[in-house]
């Protein structure tokens, strides 16, 4: 009797202690195949304590090589983004460009918006309205979810500039799920590029997690090809690496770009692009109350309807994506209302000027050089002191 209880006893603690082994081991598994995500050869013998301090030491070290190749290669990376960026931009104002986000089911909503935080970053540089980049965005999931949300380039409407695109589209594009039909979304491509401008430079930014499926995408990316579309293909994850390579524009290599997780994707981007702060060209809004949101306070306050000075127009800067009141040319200020001032005498502005600075204002040829009319818009504008002679564009004394 007593012996059986010893057993049965025995038994329960040799199965609690089988238990804490493989519990033990999994974890061990488990970091194992963390460290081989890394790119870390493996190690299977963790059995002394003292053994698993020097491990954690050489697991630091190895994370620490992997973010060495990490930066290494993001720097690498965001080098060649940056330099097929620049050759897009290069030779036309006119650019068509169409992003294929994939929103199926595998990317999840989070990384789904790092893909759309990458086409914000990717048009810092770019200046959109119709008369320079148009922009269409296309999320493609299984073959009932291929969407166009953003359509620039195959018909114009009156909300084209980035303000909208940046403040508005993008906000509202809706994360679908499903598959991933790559072919489809290749050849909704098509169908908006066709219709894009004869001149303008066309490109296509596929990005995508996942293989795809529902046909070959290879012949619809040759159809694009053939258009003259360029174009990138951002494998993320499991992106397969073979397909995107064909699909990408040749040389293949240097128009595909493949990357471990959507935090890498992010990372490419931030340090390729935001480069220059140019201010760029303001466009005119059709909806002057776009610009209400500069200045809630006082419309609040004041009742007033339009927030801008009664000279100023409500305006979106095609390369900021903010919009902004912009004074009319001959003046400088914010734009908000009471902020317009004529440019100090002998200072002019031949166009629309965004800022509170009266270096804003460009300053006569000559300092003896007073502007007597207002507004001042250019050069002619500037005339000699009294006491002072007109010789082309400098005043003698007399
Ligand atoms: C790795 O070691 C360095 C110094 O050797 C230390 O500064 C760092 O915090 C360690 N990192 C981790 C994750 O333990
Ligand atoms: C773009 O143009 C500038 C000047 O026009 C030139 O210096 C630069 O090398 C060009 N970049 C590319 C990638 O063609
Ligand atoms: C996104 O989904 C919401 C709610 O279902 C819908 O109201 C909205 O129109 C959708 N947006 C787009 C661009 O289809
Ligand atoms: C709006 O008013 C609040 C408090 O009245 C103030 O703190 C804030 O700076 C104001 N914002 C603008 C844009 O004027
Ligand atoms: C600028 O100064 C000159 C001389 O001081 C003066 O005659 C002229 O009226 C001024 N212009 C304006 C717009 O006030």
């Amino acid at each position: 009797m007593i012996s059986s209880v010893v057993r049965i006893c025995t038994l329960i603690w040799l199965s609690l202690c089988l238990l804490t082994t493989i519990v033990f081991y999994n974890e061990i598994g488990r970091l194992n195949i963390e460290l081989q995500n890394f790119g870390v050869s493996e190690r299977t013998e963790c059995n002394f304590k003292h053994k698993r301090s020097t491990d954690r030491q050489e697991l630091n070290a190895s994370l620490e090589n992997v973010e060495k190749t990490f930066r290494k290669k993001a720097a690498a990376l965001s080098y060649l983004l940056k330099t097929d960026i620049d050759r897009l931009r290069n030779e036309t104002d006119q650019v068509e460009l169409v992003f294929l986000v994939d929103a199926s089911g595998s990317v999840g909503l989070n990384n789904f918006q790092s893909e759309l935080n990458f086409i914000k970053h990717l048009l810092a540089d770019f200046s959109v309205e119709p008369s320079a980049t148009r922009i269409a965005i296309v999320t493609f999931g299984g073959r009932r979810h291929i969407k166009r949300n953003v359509d620039q380039i195959s018909h114009t409407g009156d909300n084209d500039n980035k303000c909208y695109l940046l403040n508005k589209q993008l906000n509202n594009i809706n994360y679908t799920g499903g598959g991933t039909y790559t072919r489809g979304a290749l050849l909704e491509a098509l169908r908006i590029l066709e219709k894009g401008r004869a001149n303008a430079r066309k490109a296509v930014f596929l990005i995508t997690d996942g293989f795809s499926n529902g046909g070959d995408p290879r012949p619809a990316a040759n159809l694009l090809k053939i258009e003259g579309a360029t174009i990138f293909t951002f494998g993320i994850r499991t992106g397969n690496v073979d397909e995107l390579r064909d699909i990408a524009s040749f040389p293949g290599d240097t128009h595909s770009y493949f990357l471990d997780s959507f935090v890498e994707f992010e990372a490419l981007v931030r340090r390729a692009l935001h480069r220059d702060l140019k201010t760029g060209k303001y466009v005119p809004v059709t909806y002057p109350d776009n610009c209400n949101l500069l200045c809630r306070n006082i419309s609040e306050v004041g009742n007033e309807q339009n927030c801008c000075d009664n000279f100023a127009t409500c305006a979106c800067g095609t390369v900021t994506g903010h919009y902004a009141c912009i004074c009319p040319a001959g003046y400088f200020g914010s734009g908000l209302r009471g902020s317009c001032h004529p440019c100090p005498n002998g200072t002019y502005a031949s166009g629309e000027i965004s800022g509170d600075l009266t270096t804003m204002c460009t300053s006569c040829p000559d300092v003896n050089h007073v502007t007597v009319k207002v507004p001042a818009t250019s050069v002619e504008h500037c005339v000699c002191a009294s006491g002072f002679t007109t010789d082309g564009n400098k005043c003698e004394g007399n």
